[in-house]
Parts: C-alpha cells; sequence; structure tokens
C-alpha cells in the first residue's frame, strides 16, 4: 500500500522536497558573507593560529594590521595598562558571539570606545576567527613577566667555569697561562656577584609590593588630579587604629555621575556598579600587613604624633597602583620612635605626661622623643 502510494506521487513529492529546500537555503544563501560566517562553531588548528596572528597584528602589513595585544596585555605587566588586558575581554565575550564583537569592533559606541577601535579593517571572517583565538586564550590566561630559564642557564655555566679555574689553578694546574685563570675568575665572579645581588633585592619585595588591584583605581587620578582628600576615602585614619578601605558606596557618591574616565573608558568603572548592584564588595587586596602581634594605631601616629601619610607612605596622590614604600619592619618603627621629636609642647595630647612636663618647664630637657614617652618598650608595640 504504501509503496503503491510512493509510486502513485513520486514525481510531486520530489518536486515539494525540492521546493522547501530551496525555501530554506535562500536566505542563508544570500547572507552567507556575514551572519553564518559569525556563527560558526568549530575551527582548525590553523584557523586559530591565524587569529592569533590577527590579534597580534602579523596577518596583514603594518598599514593595515591592528595589532590587539599592543591595548590588550597578553603578559602580565609590571605598570598599569588602563586597557583591559586580553583575558578579560577573552572572558567578556565568550559567551557572546562573533557578531558581538565585529559590533564592538566596527561600530564601536562611547567616547572610549570609539577613539581606540577606530578605523580597524577587519573582515568577518578576520573578526571570527580573532573571537576563535580569543576563546581559546581565555583558558589560556596571561603569560608570567619574563623567562628566567636563559639566566639560570647562565648563572650555572659561569658557577661551572669558576669551579674549573679554580680547580685548575691550585690542584690539576693543566693550563699554564695564568692570566687566562685570572681573567675567567674575574669575569664569572662580578657576573655570579651582580646576579646574586638583583635576586637579593628581590627578596625584600614586599617593600616594593604592588599588586594587580580586582579594579584600576588611580591615587593619580583621584587623590592627585582630582584633589580628593586622603580622609574622604580612608575615613578612620585620625580616630582609629585601621584607616579603612572605602565601601563601594563612597565610590557611589561620584561615579553616580562620572560614568567614564579618560584613560580607561567604561571598563573599570562599570565594575563598580556591577559591585553596587550585587551587594558584592569588592576584593581589594591588602598592600600593608603587619604581623598579628604587633599593635599600630593610625589615630596615634596622625593625630598625637602628627604625622603625614606620606611619611610612611610615600606620595600616594602620585601612584597609580599603591606601593609599599617602607618595610614595616621592627627597626623601622623603633628609628622614628627614637628620632622623632613629638610636638610635646603645643599638643594638648602630652599634658598628662607630669614627669616629662616639669623636666621641660625647669629647662632640663628641649626635645622629647617618642623614646622618652616609653616607645620603645616592648609592649607597647606587642600584645
Ligand atoms: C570624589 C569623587 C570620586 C570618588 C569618591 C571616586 N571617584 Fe573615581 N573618578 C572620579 C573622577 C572625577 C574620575 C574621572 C577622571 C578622569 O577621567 O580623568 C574618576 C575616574 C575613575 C576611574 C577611571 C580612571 C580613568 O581615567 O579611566 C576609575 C576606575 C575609578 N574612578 C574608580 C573609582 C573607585 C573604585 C572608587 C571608590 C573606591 C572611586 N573611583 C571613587 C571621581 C571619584
Ligand atoms: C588603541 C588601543 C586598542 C586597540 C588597538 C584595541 N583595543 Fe579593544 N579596547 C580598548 C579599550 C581602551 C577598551 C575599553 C573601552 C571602554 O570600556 O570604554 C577596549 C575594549 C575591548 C573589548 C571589550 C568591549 C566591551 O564590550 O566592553 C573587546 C572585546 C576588545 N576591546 C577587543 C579588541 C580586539 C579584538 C582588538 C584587535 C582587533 C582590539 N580590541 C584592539 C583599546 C584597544
Ligand atoms: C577616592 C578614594 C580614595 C582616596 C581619595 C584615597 N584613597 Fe587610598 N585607597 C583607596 C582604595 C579604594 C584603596 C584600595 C585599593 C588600592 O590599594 O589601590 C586604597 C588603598 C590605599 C593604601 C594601601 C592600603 C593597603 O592595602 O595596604 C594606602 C597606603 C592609601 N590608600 C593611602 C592613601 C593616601 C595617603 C591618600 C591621600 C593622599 C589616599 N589613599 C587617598 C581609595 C582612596
Ligand atoms: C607612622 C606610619 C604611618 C602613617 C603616618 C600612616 N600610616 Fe597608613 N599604615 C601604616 C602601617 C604600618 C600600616 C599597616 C597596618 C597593618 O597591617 O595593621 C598601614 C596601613 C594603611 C592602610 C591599609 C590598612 C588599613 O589600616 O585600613 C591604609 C588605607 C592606610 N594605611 C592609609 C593611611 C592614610 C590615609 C594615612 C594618613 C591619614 C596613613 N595611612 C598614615 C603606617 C602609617
Ligand atoms: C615616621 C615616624 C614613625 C614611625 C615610622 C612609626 N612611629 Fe610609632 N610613633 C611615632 C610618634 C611621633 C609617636 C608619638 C605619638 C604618641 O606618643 O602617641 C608614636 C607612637 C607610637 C606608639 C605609642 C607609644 C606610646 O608611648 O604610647 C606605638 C604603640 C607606636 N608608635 C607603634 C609603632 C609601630 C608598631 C610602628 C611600626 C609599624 C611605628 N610606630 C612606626 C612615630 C612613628
Ligand atoms: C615601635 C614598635 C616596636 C617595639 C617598641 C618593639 N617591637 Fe618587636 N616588632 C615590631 C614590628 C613592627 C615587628 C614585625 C616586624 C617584621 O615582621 O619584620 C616586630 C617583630 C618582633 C619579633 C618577631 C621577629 C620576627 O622576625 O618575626 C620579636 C621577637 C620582637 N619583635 C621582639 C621585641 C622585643 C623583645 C622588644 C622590646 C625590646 C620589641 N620587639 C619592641 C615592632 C616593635
Amino acid at each position: 500500500m504504501t509503496r503503491s502510494f510512493y509510486r502513485k506521487y513520486n514525481s510531486s513529492i520530489h518536486f515539494i522536497f525540492l521546493i522547501s529546500a530551496l525555501a530554506f537555503n535562500m536566505p542563508a544563501a544570500f547572507t552567507q558573507s556575514a551572519d553564518t560566517v559569525y556563527y560558526r562553531k568549530t575551527f582548525t588548528g590553523e584557523e586559530i593560529t591565524r587569529g592569533e596572528r590577527l590579534f597580534y597584528g602579523l596577518a596583514y602589513p603594518a598599514d593595515r594590521a591592528v595589532n590587539c595585544s599592543k591595548c590588550h596585555n597578553t603578559i602580565v605587566s609590571d605598570t598599569l595598562n588602563w586597557n583591559p588586558d586580553a583575558q578579560v575581554i577573552s572572558i567578556q565575550y565568550k559567551s557572546k558571539s562573533a557578531l558581538d564583537l565585529s559590533n564592538v569592533l566596527l561600530k564601536p559606541t562611547g567616547k572610549k570606545m570609539v577613539e581606540v577601535h577606530k578605523g580597524f579593517q577587519l573582515t568577518p571572517e578576520d573578526i571570527t576567527l580573532i573571537k576563535a583565538f580569543m576563546d581559546k586564550f581565555s583558558d589560556i590566561g596571561l603569560s608570567p613577566h619574563k623567562p628566567v630559564i636563559t639566566n639560570l642557564f647562565f648563572f650555572i655555566l659561569a658557577s661551572f667555569l669558576f669551579l674549573l679555574a679554580v680547580t685548575d689553578l691550585i690542584i690539576t694546574k693543566r693550563i699554564k697561562v695564568k692570566p687566562l685563570h685570572y681573567s675567567i675568575l674575574a669575569i664569572t665572579t662580578v657576573y655570579i656577584v651582580a646576579v646574586l645581588a638583583v635576586d637579593a633585592i628581590r627578596l625584600g619585595r614586599t617593600r616594593s609590593y604592588a599588586p594587580d588591584q580586582p579594579i584600576k583605581f588611580s591615587h593619580a587620578v583621584h587623590a592627585g588630579q582630582n584633589k580628593t582628600d586622603c580622609i574622604y576615602c580612608h575615613s578612620y585614619a585620625h580616630s582609629s587604629k585601621v584607616a579603612g578601605i572605602p565601601p563601594v558606596n563612597v565610590c557611589m557618591n561620584c561615579h553616580l555621575l562620572v560614568r567614564s574616565g579618560t584613560r580607561s573608558g567604561t571598563s573599570e568603572i562599570s565594575k563598580i556598579y556591577k559591585s553596587h548592584d550585587n551587594n558584592l564588595p569588592v576584593r581589594w587586596i591588602k598592600v600593608h600587613n603587619l604581623p598579628d602581634h604587633v599593635f599600630f594605631s593610625h589615630a596615634q601616629h596622625t593625630v598625637a604624633g602628627g604625622i603625614a601619610c606620606s611619611e610612611c607612605h610615600g606620595k600616594a596622590e602620585q601612584m597609580n597602583i599603591i606601593v609599599q614604600i617602607s618595610d614595616l619592619s621592627m627597626g623601622w618603627c623603633i628609628n622614628c620612635h627614637r628620632l622623632k621629636k613629638t610636638s610635646f609642647r603645643t599638643n594638648r595630647f602630652f599634658t598628662e605626661y607630669r614627669e616629662i612636663n616639669d623636666s621641660i618647664k625647669a629647662g632640663m630637657i628641649d626635645t622629647v622623643t617618642v623614646e622618652m614617652l616609653g616607645g620603645t618598650e616592648c609592649a607597647k608595640c606587642h600584645y
């Protein structure tokens, strides 16, 4: 029965198939150049490599190439890069399509975006491959600052030559030309000492510790350029043990209106809104860290001691990234306490020190250091 039915209407069924096949494929055939390219899902290794070359601006001659990595770092950087790094944009766009990427590259909106994504000559095909590379990059992440393998190799080589020269000079005595030994010893010694010195300085790294923060917040922009007072944000520095890091509400006081920055566009400031809207505090990384067994109070130093922030923290208003400039060692605290003259006579805080006040009146002492008030007694700083 089915077979005879099929034989009877054979030609018309074919016809219907033909028509519907055409009907479904026609629009796709017309828009092939744009949309379907953007929605490709699988790529060969070669295509991803081409995407990578496009991202690094290597696929076209210099006058046409766009080097995305010039602005979007692919390696960890020591200095502040205001542009979002390659990993950040890759993760941000992982759930989006190549068409979204095309829009932000070829039809940018927003003041900053228009300024930086300008005149890119990229085809839909190019953008799709760049997107394929970015998807892969979101898993790879940024490369560390610099490889140390070659340094290590030269260090071992120098040490080996040094030992060889010493051994031959004193024990084996194979080579008779002594100046050769001496020059090898001189050169390798200088090299080894130099390498060790550089590494030793790096070991005390916490002194210039300056981690990347979750938002590229700059003191140079806020405390410097906009002259916002330290206490506006670090509101407890005059009244409490800790200075305090401002909650996101404080940022919102201004950023409700300031929606875009000169250097970073909207990419960084939008993180403030995300944190505010989702009620998630920004996870700032603490730069200065004293061990738990040490007692330190900001109020005591800034008010009673009358010490400026900059004496301990350096010129914060010039820093894009906060750097720890003091080593926070016990020696650092004690040194200042030994030398620092307090504003004993003028500061009402000190009137309770009767004995010392009497000595001043009697003309026995002229100035009062922190040490004279007991500032080097163990129990003052240790719990
Ligand atoms: C007293 C006002 C004020 C407060 C408070 C404030 N900002 Fe800003 N911020 C500004 C202004 C003004 C700019 C624009 C500077 C420019 O474009 O030169 C800015 C710019 C920025 C930028 C972009 C910088 C650039 O040039 O691209 C970031 C990021 C930023 N602020 C983060 C924060 C964070 C995080 C907080 C809270 C801890 C905060 N701000 C609190 C006034 C403020
Ligand atoms: C001259 C520097 C510069 C170059 C070159 C550049 N970008 Fe950007 N890009 C930026 C800046 C700055 C932003 C952030 C702007 C903002 O948020 O207002 C950005 C933002 C982005 C974003 C995030 C957009 C969003 O929706 O927030 C993506 C994705 C991106 N760029 C991809 C690329 C790709 C791919 C290339 C290479 C074809 C490229 N960029 C080249 C500076 C650059
Ligand atoms: C607009 C708000 C704002 C102003 C104004 C401001 N700061 Fe900050 N400060 C912050 C934020 C946010 C952080 C945390 C992120 C960071 O370390 O950069 C911070 C961090 C710091 C730190 C490092 C804290 C740690 O983790 O150990 C020091 C030190 C500091 N500020 C000193 C200053 C001084 C000094 C001034 C005045 C010259 C100042 N700040 C003005 C917002 C501000
Ligand atoms: C006598 C030195 C000294 C002075 C002056 C000083 N600080 Fe500090 N500051 C420190 C030390 C030490 C720490 C680390 C404290 C800790 O880890 O408990 C610190 C930590 C901080 C922190 C991060 C931790 C916290 O307390 O919230 C901020 C922010 C800060 N200081 C801001 C300021 C500001 C703003 C001023 C000026 C009003 C200032 N400091 C004055 C020594 C000083
Ligand atoms: C730049 C100088 C300076 C540095 C650095 C400094 N202090 Fe002080 N400190 C002072 C002055 C000035 C006073 C006097 C204020 C007072 O007597 O209350 C003081 C007072 C104190 C007191 C109270 C002493 C008392 O007699 O009650 C303590 C505790 C203290 N400092 C701890 C520390 C610790 C801990 C550090 C290091 C992490 C430190 N200070 C670093 C200047 C400094
Ligand atoms: C002015 C403040 C101050 C005074 C006074 C002080 N200390 Fe300390 N001490 C510190 C600080 C700050 C550290 C943490 C230094 C560090 O981690 O490098 C510390 C660390 C130490 C440590 C641990 C050392 C280590 O390497 O972790 C010992 C032990 C110690 N102090 C003993 C003493 C004794 C004993 C006295 C009295 C003679 C004393 N301290 C007086 C500030 C002080």
